[in-house]
């Protein structure tokens, strides 16, 4: 028998089926054979929340959750975030390989110039309530891009998929920075094509009378830095619901505007936010102890910590820190980073948390820089969809060349009743389900 095998006896049959293993993996499909008779629909796997089934083959990002390690298309995230800009290593994540210097200066001038928005999307914007959260703007904007690119929905036009991963890359700054302004009441600023991504991307944030914005070259670094490290990140959540969503043959912009949307819960991208939510509540180093505590007992979660596949360092969490040092040395130090290490010190060393391999994860540190380059805790997740839009879209364009993928369609087990007897109005009982 071939060593490369699974070898399943069924019990309740006492039949033995043979299942080939392939890159550690078994075929779900390969169990359908399984069954006690012929009208058995055969054995299914069951995995809520994905915790042990591949969904796709890859070649972007390679993660060892164990090892603390992370490589876009195999080159480490550190020499990455050491060497390149943030459009070099969409570049990378897109197409496979880094691009020399004409193939960068082109691909820099094709993201340029679609960075303005139509004006209908600027006036969609302005219908905004005045307090709108930034994240649900952005979100709701980019669906709406596909009303003003209906074309984008032809996604078997390897041409025009294109077209859109560059519109959706140059004009997610854009949207973000609008969403921004609109929520603190200052006029649009419009693109600057003579700046670099993240230059631009400030400019539109904070310029205000002066003629021209010139950014500062170590922030705009350090913000080009944390664009790289939140590129991509395999099948996390959000990436998962762009394969899914695009699985349909959606748009682009409806399938961004989904992952972004999965992106924005607290337990995913929208965990930045809630971490510095958390060090305002524990306020001052000394209440750390209690807080941990709190948290053990079973209120609430240490927010920034823990991590699906991490089951070591975050390894962008490493590099933000780095990162935090060459920011501050500009901006000041943030305070709240006395608490966060110390709350890093006291869980790193907890029973707790060292037997469930909790660590700092990459939203831990990225909200007290932004904080203190003076991003609003609002934008700390918009902060984050702008650079992962390039993951999303890599790993759609992955997916739309995939032979072996369908629309995604996963199974359940049935829980509920069956062929029940219709009970006429007059003799139903109230169940009381609206008073809750
Ligand atoms: N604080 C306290 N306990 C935790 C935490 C935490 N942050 N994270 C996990 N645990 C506990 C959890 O209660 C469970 O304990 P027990 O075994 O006693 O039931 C155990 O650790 C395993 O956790 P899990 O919930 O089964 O792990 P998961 O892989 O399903 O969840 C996670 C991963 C990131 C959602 C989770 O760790 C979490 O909610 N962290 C806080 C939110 C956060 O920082 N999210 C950002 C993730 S990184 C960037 C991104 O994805 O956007």
């Amino acid at each position: 028998m071939e060593s490369n095998t699974l070898t399943i006896t069924d019990n309740r049959t006492g039949r033995t089926y043979t299942l080939p293993i392939q890159d550690g993996t078994v075929r779900a499909m390969d169990l359908r054979q399984i069954r006690i008779s012929d009208d058995d629909f055969g054995l299914m796997t069951y995995d809520p929340a994905f915790m042990n089934t591949a969904s796709c083959r890859s070649s972007i990002t390679y993660i060892d959750g164990d090892r603390g390690i992370l490589e876009y298309r195999g080159y480490p995230i550190e020499v990455l975030a050491e060497h390149c800009t943030f459009l070099e290593v969409a570049y990378l994540l897109l197409f496979g390989e880094l691009p020399n210097e004409s193939e960068l200066k082109e691909w820099v001038s094709q993201i340029t110039h679609h960075t303005m928005i139509h004006e209908t999307t600027r006036k969609f914007m302005e219908g905004f309530r005045y307090n709108a959260h930034p994240m649900s703007m952005l979100v709701s904007t980019v669906a709406a891009l596909s009303s003003v690119y209906p074309e984008a929905k032809n996604v078997h036009d390897e041409a025009n998929r294109l077209l859109q991963v560059k519109r959706l890359i140059a004009k997610m700054p854009t949207i973000a920075a609008m969403s921004y302004r609109h929520s603190v009441g200052f006029p649009y600023v419009f693109p600057d094509n003579d700046l670099t991504y993240t230059e631009n991307f400030m400019n539109m944030l904070w310029r205000m009378v002066e003629p021209k914005y010139a950014a500062n070259p170590v922030l705009a670094r350090a913000l080009d830095i944390l664009f790289i490290l939140h590129a991509d990140h395999e099948q996390n959540c959000s990436t998962n619901t762009m394969r899914s969503v695009g699985s349909s043959e959606a748009d682009p912009y409806s399938s961004v505007a989904a992952a972004a949307a999965a992106l924005s819960g607290p337990l995913h991208g929208g965990a930045n936010e809630q971490v510095l939510k958390m060090l305002d509540e524990i306020g001052t180093k000394e209440n750390v102890p209690a807080y941990i505590q709190h948290v053990k007992d079973g209120h609430g979660k240490l927010m920034g910590f823990g991590h699906r596949v991490y089951k070591n360092h975050d390894p962008r969490a490493k590099i933000i820190k780095w990162t935090a040092e060459q920011v501050f040395q500009i901006t000041g130090r943030n305070p709240k980073l006395d608490i966060a290490l110390e709350l890093e010190r006291i869980a790193l060393e907890d029973e707790y948390f060292v037997k469930r391999k909790l660590y700092p994860n990459v939203d831990f540190y990225s909200g007290i820089i932004y904080q203190a380059m003076g991003f609003k805790p609002e934008l700390f997740t918009v902060l984050f969809a702008i650079p992962r839009t390039v993951g999303w879209l890599a790993q759609w364009q992955e997916m739309h060349l995939d032979a072996e993928q369908k629309i995604a369609r996963p199974r359940q087990i049935y829980t509920g009743q069956r062929k029940r007897a219709f009970i006429p109005m007059e003799e139903r009982q109230a169940a009381a389900v609206l008073k809750a």
